[in-house]
């Protein structure tokens, strides 16, 4: 079986193909990845393992690592992943978040993939005051990387036959442990705080946000590898565990951290204008899809901790584990 990850570098892509290759003996990865955040981190070792620096922009590469490999499966993981690494440049991040789909798909299609798997985002839901936001419930995207996400998804459902499946998944926040960290995200951010400064800012906090543990995730990717997708081509699934307010996943944390810390966490409370709230529901990929979320926040608060314990995580405050931070230095072009 041969996978190929697009923006394995990233977040999600490292601790995904670390879970891969630790699982199976006969899987080979390629990571297309220009890791702008670092790729020190990668098994570079592993035998089951090909690094192609390259941009997913570039339509003749991409069209020849899918050719001369014989790729089985595309997961695209790859863009600019959050509203400011998305506002920093506008017009390069919709070329990256965008513009570049399409041709992704028709090279997969045309080189043969079985399946191509399209990480969306629940974030394309933008606001709603239901308390259980369905595939069905319509997209209010308020920033350009909540539309762009979402416009992408009918690109790959329009190009889907017997032969080429394509599957949608809005995943909810991602939380937890992984080889290559990102600490701008809300339960990561929390318990780094908690950890090593024995305080939190909490901005806002009454804005409600799906959280999904990083292991659920990956199992999620496997799980879809292998499923027999025929009854599910071209499906949308929103993939995310518990709604919280950021203010309770901050109780949450100031909970379990001084477990490790011995040390009381201040909570801090400011105002903030991130007005993005939202509370999915994950019921159609446990009933039709027959996938079971298993982990929490507690869990991945838990996991980051015996890391930090572990001293697996170095420097955590350092920009590297911020994408606006590093983006901003890196000048895209
Ligand atoms: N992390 C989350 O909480 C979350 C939630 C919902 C959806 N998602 C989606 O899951 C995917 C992975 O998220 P993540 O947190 O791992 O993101 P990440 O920012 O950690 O990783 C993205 C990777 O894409 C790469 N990349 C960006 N532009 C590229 C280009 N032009 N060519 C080649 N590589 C490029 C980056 O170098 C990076 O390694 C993204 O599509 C994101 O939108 C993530």
């Amino acid at each position: 079986m041969k996978i190929l990850i697009t923006g394995g570098s990233g977040y999600v892509g490292s601790r995904l193909t670390y879970f891969l290759l630790e699982k199976y003996d006969d899987m080979h990865i390629y990571n297309y990845d220009l890791s702008f955040f670092g790729d020190k981190h990668l098994p570079f070792n592993n035998k089951n393992y090909t690094y192609i620096k390259e941009d997913i922009r570039n339509s003749d590469k991409f069209n020849e690592i899918l050719k001369n490999n014989k790729i089985d499966i595309v997961i695209h993981l790859a863009c600019l992943s959050n509203d400011p690494s998305f506002e920093l440049n506008p017009k390069i991040s919709r070329t990256i978040n965008y513009e570049c789909f399409e041709n992704l798909v028709l090279s997969s299609k045309k080189n043969n993939i079985k399946k191509f798997i399209y990480a969306s985002s629940s974030s394309v839901y933008g606001v709603s005051e239901s308390p259980r936001v369905d595939e069905t419930h319509k997209l209010v995207p308020l920033t350009d990387y909540n539309k762009y996400k979402g416009l992408c998804e009918p690109i790959l459902q329009s190009n889907i036959n017997d032969d080429f499946h394509g599957i949608i998944i809005r995943p909810a926040t991602v939380c937890g442990y992984s080889e290559k960290m990102r600490f701008d995200l809300s339960v990561n951010i929390l318990t780094n705080f908690a950890y090593n400064k024995n305080y939190i800012n909490i901005f806002g906090g009454e804005q409600y946000r799906p959280n999904l543990h990083i292991d659920d995730m990956c199992n999620l990717y496997d799980y879809l590898i292998f499923k027999d997708t025929n009854k599910f081509n071209g499906e949308i699934f929103n993939a995310g565990s518990q709604n919280l307010k950021i203010k309770e996943i901050a109780k949450i944390v100031a909970k379990i951290v001084p477990q490790y810390t011995n040390k009381e966490i201040e909570l801090n409370y400011s105002k903030n204008d991130d007005n993005r709230s939202y509370r999915i529901t994950s019921d159609k990929i446990n009933d039709v899809l027959n996938f079971k979320i298993e982990k929490n926040i507690e869990d991945a608060v838990h996991d980051l901790c015996k890391a930090f314990e572990k001293n697996l995580i170095k420097d955590s405050f350092n920009e590297q584990f911020v994408n606006i931070k590093t983006l901003q230095k890196l000048n895209l072009t």
